[in-house]
């Protein structure tokens, strides 16, 4: 190496702050608005601190939430990574009381629900409103963020008005691939929780395992589980549903159908097509696959007893949960494994097609769960998908809400712009098990001695989905207005391939979080500028809270990085013109490359332009600079920048 790596020079860059009362103290998702009236003060925690409820009421969600907060804001103790700078009052009596208000105690968590809150923090007394009782555990989850040390200590005089962007923010994770138990789902809720997000999205059968104990069709579980053990029983749902209402979580079960159901075959052959096939016989093109991974089935819906066992499933499913959606699946519909079955040979033979195949399974199933009072969520695929698709003319817009995951934004789109309300999962963002190549163990894609696979590894969905990638989506991307009111939120996938209890929450967390405050109060800040910078150090906070709270979120930088501000440059660059001094032997334009950018790119653009050596890295985006005056050694560099940025670091070598 060079011996000349000046980063000391970083200290002098020419800029001021800006002072905003709200950036030593840190909850995430960060509210809509937060103020902490100067001088900073906080107090303590009385050993008698209690909360209580105004409003009378007989809502045990809100009673068990009380519960839970109260011991936590006494209990967690929480040591943040970097201490807020605050003035520490001996003179203040220490905080007693947090009095809770609740319009609306009895309100219901469905879709669209207040969510709401107002809280105040002054002592001796706290206060915390809000319309519903799930409104309250939002508050009380910021309260619990404005707590820490030990003993325990309060920011005061700190004013909340929150409420979050979208009303579905969810999480959905698949339970047949791999099993988990149970414990590890509540964990995941009350992670979720933490996090304001309000959906689990349980993708709970699939064509690997049917892991769900169906009170009037038992011998789905019975055959169809890995394992007697490896069940989700009537009471662990029970359990995980109440767990979730406890914690402003909505339970929604997927039984996905009419494809990735080979599991079902275990129990009843006669009503699944292709079932535990070889996926992608050799000789064929990948039209002609059974199935779009090892895993083949499709409920055939030529056969009346489909029906009969399916509308149990779905009978059964809505009593097990309370939930007013239902997600019907519906994707990935593979021709050639309907094609296997001499029933639906037939219908083809004479003339019908496979979307009328669909159009059929559809018309048997849809109005009926319709019928037990349920909106049906479906894949995108059951519109969206080139081979085989119904017309809008059966999917009622009413009762029907499609779900996206292909095609980014362009699919978001054609679902709105047909009329349907749309949850954004688009895998190329929002999938959490990307990156982890390709599980089927004979591909000859890993041996490779002369360069590496840039086809991501094998992993059909790769890249991994980074932290940052799902922070700056922006799920209304190219939508109308009218259009983007159709976008309920969205929801972040975990298929389960590559993934069970024992990488879970490194999995989920703390990436998850990145959406969870991108759908609750948005990946931008007052000006309209993406604040991606600013959070990392908020979200490093975060993850260093949520481990200590139990849940093995991954780290998303050395604990170096918080410690040593001055070595990132921790300070924004802002709007307009800023000077770095003492900059090293380059003249003429530079471009200043921001985190993600690679050295050796740098390294051969400044050489074009005919530098001897002299290199300039920042991380965080691209700035365009000019080199100013100076002596032989050392110039000014001369940023000339549209938007905030933040330095994160800079090398001159
Ligand atoms: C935020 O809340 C404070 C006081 O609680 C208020 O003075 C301020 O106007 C609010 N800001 C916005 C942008 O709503
Ligand atoms: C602490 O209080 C002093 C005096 O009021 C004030 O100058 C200082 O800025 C306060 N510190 C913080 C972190 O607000
Ligand atoms: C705080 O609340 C308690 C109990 O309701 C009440 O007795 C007291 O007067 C309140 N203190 C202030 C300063 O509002
Ligand atoms: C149907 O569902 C809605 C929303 O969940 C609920 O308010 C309503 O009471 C339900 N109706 C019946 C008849 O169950
Ligand atoms: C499905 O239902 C629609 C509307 O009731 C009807 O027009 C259509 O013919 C049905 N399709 C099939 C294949 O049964
Ligand atoms: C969206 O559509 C555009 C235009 O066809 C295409 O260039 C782009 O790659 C698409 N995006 C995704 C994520 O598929
Ligand atoms: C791997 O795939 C190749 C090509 O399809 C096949 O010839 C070979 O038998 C497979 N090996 C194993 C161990 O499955
Ligand atoms: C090995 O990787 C290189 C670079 O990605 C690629 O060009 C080549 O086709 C690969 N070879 C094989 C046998 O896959």
């Amino acid at each position: 190496m060079l011996p000349l790596l000046l980063l000391s020079l970083l200290c002098s860059i020419s800029t001021t702050l800006n002072a905003e009362s709200t950036t030593t103290i840190n909850v995430w998702p960060k509210p809509t608005n937060l103020t902490w009236t100067p001088p900073h003060q906080t107090t303590l925690l009385s050993p008698t601190f209690t909360i209580i409820t105004i409003t009378p009421h007989q809502n045990n969600h809100l009673t068990a939430a009380i519960n839970r907060y109260t011991n936590l804001i006494k209990t967690e103790h929480h040591r943040p990574l970097i201490p807020p700078t605050t003035n520490h009052s001996l003179n203040l009596p220490s905080l007693q009381l947090l009095t809770v208000t609740v319009t609306d105690p009895n309100a219901e968590l469905t879709h669209g629900t207040d969510e709401s809150y107002t809280l105040t923090v002054t002592t001796p007394n706290a206060t915390l409103t809000a319309v519903t009782a799930f409104g309250v555990i939002r508050g009380l989850e910021t309260f619990s963020q404005l707590a820490w040390g030990n003993p325990t200590r309060v920011a005061v005089e700190v004013r909340v008005t929150d409420a979050p962007l979208y009303g579905h923010r969810g999480i959905m994770l698949d339970t047949s691939r791999n099993y988990y138990p149970v414990k590890d789902l509540l964990r995941t809720i009350e992670a979720m929780s933490m996090n304001k997000l309000n959906v689990f999205h349980w993708h709970i059968t699939d064509s690997h395992s049917f892991p769900l104990v169906v009170p009037s069709e038992p011998l789905l579980a019975e055959k169809g589980a890995y394992d007697v053990n490896m069940v989700y029983t009537v009471d662990d749902v029970k359990k995980v549903v109440e767990f979730g209402l406890d914690r402003g979580v909505r339970v929604l079960p997927e039984i996905d159908s009419p494809g990735h159901t080979g599991s079902w075959a275990l129990a009843y052959p006669d009503i699944v097509t292709c079932a535990n096939m070889f996926w992608w016989p050799a000789e064929r093109d990948w039209p002609d696959r059974l199935a779009s991974e090892p895993g083949t089935g499709h409920l055939n819906p030529l056969n009346p007893k489909t029906y009969q066992v399916l509308k149990n499933v779905i009978r059964d499913v809505t009593t097990m949960f309370p939930e007013q959606f239902y997600h019907a699946g519906a994707d990935e519909v593979i021709p050639g494994c309907w094609k296997t079955d001499p029933t639906i040979q037939k219908f083809l033979s004479n003339g019908g097609t496979l979307d009328q195949v669909l159009e059929t399974f559809i018309n048997n199933t849809l109005p009926y769960i319709v019928s037990l009072n349920r909106t049906v969520v479906y894949w995108e695929d059951v519109l969206l998908d080139d081979t085989v698709h119904v017309l809008p003319t059966i999917l009622p817009k009413e009762h029907v809400i499609l779900q996206t995951w292909n095609n980014g934004h362009n699919n978001t789109k054609r679902i709105v712009s047909n009329g349907y309300r749309a949850i954004v999962s688009s895998s190329e963002f929002y999938y959490l098990d990307c990156g982890h190549g390709d599980f089927t163990g004979n591909n000859s894609a890993y041996d490779n001695q002369t360069g590496y696979d840039a086809n991501s590894g094998g992993s059909w969905c790769g890249p991994f989905k980074t932290w940052q990638t799902i922070y700056n989506y922006d799920i209304t991307y190219g939508l109308t207005e009218v259009e983007a009111k159709l976008v309920l939120g969205g929801e972040v996938s975990l298929w389960s391939e590559q993934a069970d209890e024992t990488v879970l929450d490194s999995r989920i967390w703390p990436r998850t979080s990145a959406m969870a405050e991108s759908l609750w109060s948005g990946n931008r800040d007052e000006k309209g500028m993406k604040r991606y910078a600013e959070a990392t150090d908020r979200l490093n906070e975060w993850r260093s809270r949520m481990v200590n709270r139990g849940i093995g979120a991954e780290p998303i930088q050395p604990l170096w990085c918080i410690r040593n501000p001055e070595l990132l440059a921790g300070k924004p660059i802002m709007p307009g013109r800023t000077e770095i001094p003492c900059f090293g032997m380059i003249r003429g334009w530079v471009k200043v490359l921001f985190l993600g950018s690679s050295f050796p790119v740098l390294l051969g653009y400044l050489q074009s332009l005919g530098f001897q050596w002299g290199l300039c890295i920042v991380w965080g985006g691209v700035l365009e600079g000019r080199v100013g005056a100076g002596d032989a050694n050392c110039g000014y560099l001369q940023l000339q920048t549209q938007s905030r940025f933040r330095l994160r670091k800079l090398i001159c070598l």
